[in-house]
């Protein structure tokens, strides 16, 4: 029988420790030790030598580009960096009922039906579910191999002999290995697991997906370190209740990251959103005050999104102050500097600020467009529809150039935009030729003035 140790691991980043700590010496988090139980099992003697392990010079390396497993999902492709590496390990990560389970069963689908080998491991559901979710995305025109199964050992065993191209892991936090007494979902067994899977993804040349639930912070429950272990990471966001779904590249080995895929939950699965600045300024709102259009770059693509804001005088004590999609602390910080360079009496009012269509947005080039939806609100003045907004603002009031300005006003200009409010700079470093009006700013003030 196994001699069961008891270790404790750094829920944040994973570091492990013999003893309980308050705070976490790697990564300086505070409460995030748990306590876990760590059966060590005896090997016998030393693993023998592999005959190939000695350094080896780059010269001699031969390059064989990767090869990819198109997923027949564009969006899908597009986030990998245009489709599944074999061989490679990803990590599926978002919301429960967010749709994790449904977009790979669709993968599934095209993978079959484009005549391959394809193993679906689910500790979640039975065998009938998944049928039944299959008879809603479509036809399967082959076999699909199904494995309801959380035990490691077996699911490696069943892997070995059915040697498929493409595995789906269903989920991280049902799969336990029986070396280790510790619970199916805690730090060492999710670790244990995804060490397994990749170990098999790169002996047998197996793309791997992997499905992780993420906790209320927003990271796969568990260790951080699953993140560093696998090659690729997904996240699927979103509201449950909207119908859109954001498919965000955090990692990727093989490809860029921070693209993202849009996708669309129906009645038969997601659908492809190919056009998501159209989708997103949808149902805009016309001639409304504390309503702008900005130009995100996410990955190598620019999407065209509505802010809103509202600014009314509070009847609280405290002011309240909300923002959704965007950061609590990004718009804080805005409202500020709009008080102190610009001179708007914020303090005594509510402030909302909302990014349309359950979409989240983190790129400094938004800062221009919240500062004049604010403004725009606080003054009670519409801004012209077919304006469109970027730039970054710093803690002076000085707007300062973004990356790919042309390619944003590229992207404005061909959904029918008009006018540009954009940082000077980018004005005087604009390489395209372009019929819009462009308004260079190079402070908020001056921003101010365009409304
Ligand atoms: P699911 O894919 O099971 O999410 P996860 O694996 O991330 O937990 O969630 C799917 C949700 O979407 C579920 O609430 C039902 C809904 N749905 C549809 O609206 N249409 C569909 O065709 C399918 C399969 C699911
Ligand atoms: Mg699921």
């Amino acid at each position: 029988m196994a001699k069961a140790k008891t270790v404790f691991f750094c829920s944040e980043c994973g570091h492990e420790s013999s003893k309980w700590l308050g705070q976490c010496p790697a990564c300086k988090s505070w409460n995030t030790f748990v306590e876990e139980k760590q059966s060590v099992t005896k090997k016998g003697g030393a693993k023998p030598r592999r005959a190939s392990a000695s350094p080896m010079n780059m010269s001699e390396v031969s390059i064989k580009s990767e090869e990819r497993i198109p997923t027949g999902i564009g969006e899908l492709d597009r986030v990998l960096g245009g489709g599944i590496v074999t061989g490679s390990l990803s990590l599926v990560g978002g919301d429960p009922g967010i749709g994790k389970s449904t977009l790979l069963l669709q993968v599934c689908r095209n993978l079959v039906n484009a005549k391959r080998k394809v193993l679906y491991v689910s500790g979640e559901e039975s065998a009938h579910q998944i049928k039944m979710r299959a008879e809603r995305i479509g036809a399967f025109e082959d076999e699909l191999l199904l494995f309801c199964e959380t035990i490691l050992e077996e699911i490696l065993e069943g892997i070995r002999k059915v040697r498929p191209e493409f595995v789906v892991i269903d989920s991280i936090q049902t799969m336990f290995s029986e070396e280790l007494t510790a619970a199916a979902g805690s730090v060492s067994q999710v670790r244990e697991v995804t060490a397994q899977m990749m170990r098999i993804a790169k002996e047998e040349n197996i793309a791997v997906f992997i499905v992780g639930h993420v906790t209320k912070e927003g990271v796969v429950a568990g260790p951080r370190t699953l993140e560093h272990m696998v090659d690729t990471v997904l996240y699927f966001e979103g509201e449950r209740e909207a119908a859109y779904r954001i498919l965000r590249g955090v990692k990727n080995r093989f490809g860029s990251t921070n693209e993202i895929g849009v996708f669309e939950m129906c009645a038969d699965g997601l659908t492809e959103v190919e056009n998501p600045s159209k989708m997103m300024l949808n149902g805009r709102p016309v001639d409304a005050s504390g309503s702008v259009v900005v130009c995100s770059l996410e990955g190598t693509r620019p999407i065209l999104i509505e802010i809103q804001a509202l600014i009314s005088p509070t009847s609280f004590q405290m002011p309240r102050r909300t923002a959704v999609g965007i950061d609590y602390n990004r718009v804080n910080l805005l409202m500020a500097v709009l008080e102190k360079r610009v001179g708007l009496q914020l303090g005594g009012c509510d402030a909302y600020v909302n990014l349309a269509g359950g979409m989240r947005l983190g790129e400094p080039a938004i800062d221009l467009g919240i500062i004049l939806a604010i403004a725009s609100s606080y003054k009670n003045i519409p801004l012209p529809e077919d304006t469109i907004i970027f730039g970054e603002v710093g803690l002076v009031g000085e707007v300062r150039r973004v990356s790919q300005g042309d390619q944003r006003i590229k992207e404005a200009e061909k959904l029918g935009f008009k006018t540009c409010i954009l940082p000077k700079a980018n004005v005087d470093s604009l390489k395209i030729r372009t019929n819009m009006r462009l308004l260079g700013v190079a402070n908020v003030r001056e921003a101010l003035d365009c409304i």
